[in-house]
């Protein structure tokens, strides 16, 4: 793995949290007060999770759940997580997105933030999890082997038959620049499906191919 580009991601997404945390995790807006940044993760979960709770449940109450986010920035989607599930372990390369979430999470004991090395899920305790999301996140990512290397690691942490729902830029029509950490690396459908059978899992839903909004739902393969 390029060490370089591991370096340049948290380099990088460390200088954009300092300029404007809340800005570059939701482009939305220049000036987000707390209500609406919250509010914005709240819609997010009411739409791509609340409205998916049979495939992300599988019969589990949400309350008995542990689940994981990769990438979760200045926590907007995982305080909303921590309000619907048992408890949530979350990732960001970036230290000062995860002081920035660690602060907007202290009154959810619940809530884990870590900050990882932009590639692994090593800093997670070695625990089973029920179920893993990531949003604008591998949109930004400009390496195919990172994007591979987190699905493996998804799938070394889900219990057997759990699902790793995310997004991925599906736009192979931008002009990804090597090293570029905001237009990262577009997939194909045909890249999706070898890289979720490729890492243990089967890809059994894919919407939004095409288009900057390409959610994948990869089930873990069972034992
Ligand atoms: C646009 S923000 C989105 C944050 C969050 N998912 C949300 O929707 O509120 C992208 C986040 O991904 C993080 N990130 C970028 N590359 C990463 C990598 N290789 N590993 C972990 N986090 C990464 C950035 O630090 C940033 O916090």
């Amino acid at each position: 793995m390029e060490k370089d580009i591991l370096s340049q991601m948290q380099r990088e997404w460390d200088e954009r949290a300092k300029e404007n945390a809340r800005y570059y995790v939701n482009t939305e807006r220049e000036n987000w007060d707390d209500a609406d940044f919250f509010a914005s993760g709240e819609r997010t979960v009411a739409e791509e999770i609340l409205t998916d709770m049979i495939n992300i449940c599988q019969g589990k109450k949400p309350e008995e759940m542990r689940v994981l986010e990769i990438g979760c920035g200045a926590g907007r989607i995982t305080r909303a997580l921590a309000g619907l599930f048992g408890e949530v372990h979350a990732v960001d390369v970036s230290g000062e997105m995860v002081k920035q979430a660690k602060a907007a999470l202290k009154d959810r004991p619940n809530a884990h933030v870590y900050q990882n090395n932009g590639m692994d899920l090593s800093v997670v305790p070695n625990l089973e999890f029920d179920f893993a999301f990531s949003m604008i996140v591998f949109q930004h990512i400009p390496s195919r082997e990172v994007i591979w290397n987190y699905v493996r690691e998804v799938n070394r942490l889900l219990g057997p038959g759990r699902l790793f729902k995310f997004q991925v830029q599906g736009d192979t029509s931008i002009e990804h620049k090597p090293g570029d950490t905001w237009l990262g690396i577009p997939f194909s459908d045909e890249d999706a499906v070898a890289m979720g059978e490729g890492c243990g899992f089967e890809p059994r839903y894919r919407h939004g191919a095409g288009k900057q909004y390409f959610w994948l739902w990869f089930f873990k393969n069972p034992a």
